[in-house]
């Protein structure tokens, strides 16, 4: 998603501005530009990568800059920011709703617009506010929009000045020896910023005199404290080059103890009475975080006897609100950041619903309006495939299942111990990457790949099938295996692909049949299952054995052969599983 920065600083800022756009690169993007104000304001922007804007220099020490997810408009060297109207030069992340009205007003005023971009409507709208003061203009162009935004503006009268505000979009503001900087995240401003403070939706943020302000919606000063961000998120390089994906799915044993350890550190008591009294639990997430919601349901209802409802997030919103009063929602996101997952929080708020948010990230917008906040310790996790941060995630919806039941028994469930064996599990599961290699190498010219399971199984299969799908460009899908002769097995043909996860001994005998319904036409079968004897007693082609554990355990660890089958698939394929095509690493609009 879009990524915008702005520094302010005593010597020239370009150097801090490319550097921060670097940074901003894993969030996925497809133009970037600069702007620099010193003598006069420069503007430089490119379709293609933040490296195209080396060829630039301009000095100065005020800039904004910008990484572009295009929404409105192709990627193009006219669409991407900052955009220019009278003195001012803007960078926006968002979606501004009712830019088509808005434009036409502007048109019929007489205004001309250069971009397809609904950012570039805010722009003139700032320019037209402006009459020296740059933070009343930028406040009465944004009371104009709906939608969502952050923003960073200066006016190229105003050197050494940048104002920033933030509605639904991620906004920080840091302070380093570079300068003084607003950011759409904390691991970009890594190594920049030593201090960061968080902007709410409708504050603004103002750097002036070499100081940074924050301000409410009626421009009333905030106070605000700085404080230093989490050292590990701010870890954006892989040791010895390579691929972050590669590196951050050999970190999960590492990401699971760091993980532990601060669940054992949580003090649960202040949320024992939702938990002890929650007649219905909703779980909200997207994509990989859906699919560790869908665990957490499976586990809790089995173990707490709650229902769990789990819809993904952008759903939930939009279905007759349902939750309520004393009603719990859990709200899953590694970013913390994803709008659909916030709106969702949002609105159960709204209804007076309690919301527990399970984050990677402890200063997001979703921790700051969670009532109760689970933080994993996966560290930053920078390429847009998650991983580790899917197994950590699992361990923090294990943990608060098993609370659930313990604020409703006393008493922890079985597997309750074994979540200290998770760490050397996901180690042994290393040892299938062979196997998956040699997998990845009969698969790699696959067109399709079905992705079975039954029960916690089919979460892993979900799970399995959006990894190579969104890496490997493959189409994938992640199927109950009983559902198969309802209709997918018409698809299977001589040598098609089907992987097969089975790790319940009750559930395994049945699995067995849709891999037989597989291999009697032709299929090719692959099974990961942590029973040597449902194993041997298989009539799959490629057998992989996973390491033992409690079953409700198991997709923490039998997710890890796939992410790296998924990770494998992608560089046969001459994909840059860092990169996928089309995909940001933080989903900041609907
Ligand atoms: O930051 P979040 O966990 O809220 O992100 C949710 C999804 O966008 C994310 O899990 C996405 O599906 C991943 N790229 C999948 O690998």
């Amino acid at each position: 998603m879009c990524g915008i920065i702005g520094c302010v600083s005593e010597k020239d800022c370009y150097g801090a501005l490319y550097d921060g756009l670097k940074r901003l690169e894993y969030r996925g993007y497809d133009s970037a530009g600069i702007a620099v104000l010193g003598e006069k304001l420069e503007i430089f922007k490119k379709k293609g990568g933040v490296a195209n804007l080396s060829a630039f220099y301009a000095r100065g020490g005020t800039g904004i800059g910008h990484t572009r997810w295009a929404t409105h408009g192709a990627p193009s060297d006219t669409n991407a920011h900052p955009h220019r109207a009278g003195k001012i030069a803007l960078v926006h992340n968002g979606i501004v709703e009712n830019y088509a009205s808005l434009k036409e007003e502007l048109e019929e005023e007489g205004e001309r617009f250069r971009s397809e971009t609904d950012s570039e409507v805010l722009a003139k709208l700032v320019a037209r506010a402006y009459r020296g003061d740059l933070l009343a203009a930028v406040r009465e162009a944004l009371s104009r929009a709906e939608g969502s935004y952050a923003v960073a503006v200066i006016a190229e009268d105003r050197p050494g000045e940048l104002v920033a505000a933030k509605y639904k979009s991620p906004l920080v503001a840091g302070k380093g020896a570079a300068g003084l900087f607003v950011c759409s995240d904390v691991p970009a401003l890594a190594g920049a910023a030593d201090y960061i403070a968080q902007a709410e939706d409708g504050e603004f943020v103002r750097i002036a005199g070499g100081e940074i302000f924050f301000y409410d919606k009626e421009l009333r000063p905030l106070p605000k404290t700085f404080f230093r961000p989490q050292r590990e998120l701010c870890a954006l390089s892989v040791a010895g080059g390579g691929y972050f994906m590669r590196a951050e799915i050999g970190e999960i044993p590492r990401a699971l103890r760091d993980t532990l350890g601060l669940l054992k550190q949580t003090d649960f008591a202040p949320c024992a009475r939702v938990l002890r009294g929650a007649k219905r639990v909703f779980a909200v997430a997207c994509g990989t975080a859906y699919h560790s919601a869908l665990v957490f349901a499976d586990v809790a209802e089995r173990e707490a006897g709650v229902p769990v409802i789990c819809h993904t997030a952008g759903e939930f919103r939009y279905r007759p609100p349902l939750i309520g009063e004393g009603e719990l929602l859990i709200a899953v996101s590694q970013s913390g950041e994803t709008a659909d997952t916030l709106e969702a929080a949002r609105l159960a708020k709204a209804r007076g619903a309690y919301v527990v948010a399970v984050t990677n990230i402890g200063c997001s917008s979703l921790a700051a309006l969670a009532d109760f906040c689970i933080v994993m310790g996966a560290g930053a996790e920078i390429a847009v495939a998650a991983t580790k941060s899917y197994n950590c995630q699992l361990l923090c919806l294990y943990y608060l299942a098993a609370q659930l039941l313990f604020f409703k028994e006393q008493r922890y469930p079985d597997w309750f111990y074994a979540l200290d064996d998770l760490c050397s599990a996901a180690e042994r599961a290393f040892s299938c990457f062979a196997e998956a290699d040699a997998l990845a190498d009969g698969l790699k010219s696959a067109r399709a790949i079905y992705y079975l399971g039954r029960g916690l199984d089919l979460c892993t299969a979900k799970e399995g099938a959006l990894k190579v799908k969104e890496i490997a460009c493959v189409f994938a899908e992640g199927y109950p295996a009983g559902e198969l002769k309802h209709g997918s097995l018409a698809l299977v043909e001589e040598g098609f692909p089907v992987v097969c996860v089975s790790t319940s001994r009750a559930l395994a005998k049945k699995s067995e049949n849709a891999l037989a319904e597989v291999k009697s036409r032709g299929g090719f079968c692959a099974l990961f299952s942590q029973y040597g004897d449902v194993l041997e007693d298989s009539c799959a082609d490629f057998k992989c054995l996973l390491p033992a554990l409690p079953e409700a355990l198991m997709p923490a660890v039998s997710v890890i052969p796939l992410q790296y089958f998924a990770y494998k698939m992608c560089i046969e394929r001459g994909f840059d599983p860092d990169k996928p095509r089309n995909l940001a690493k933080s989903v900041t609009v609907e």
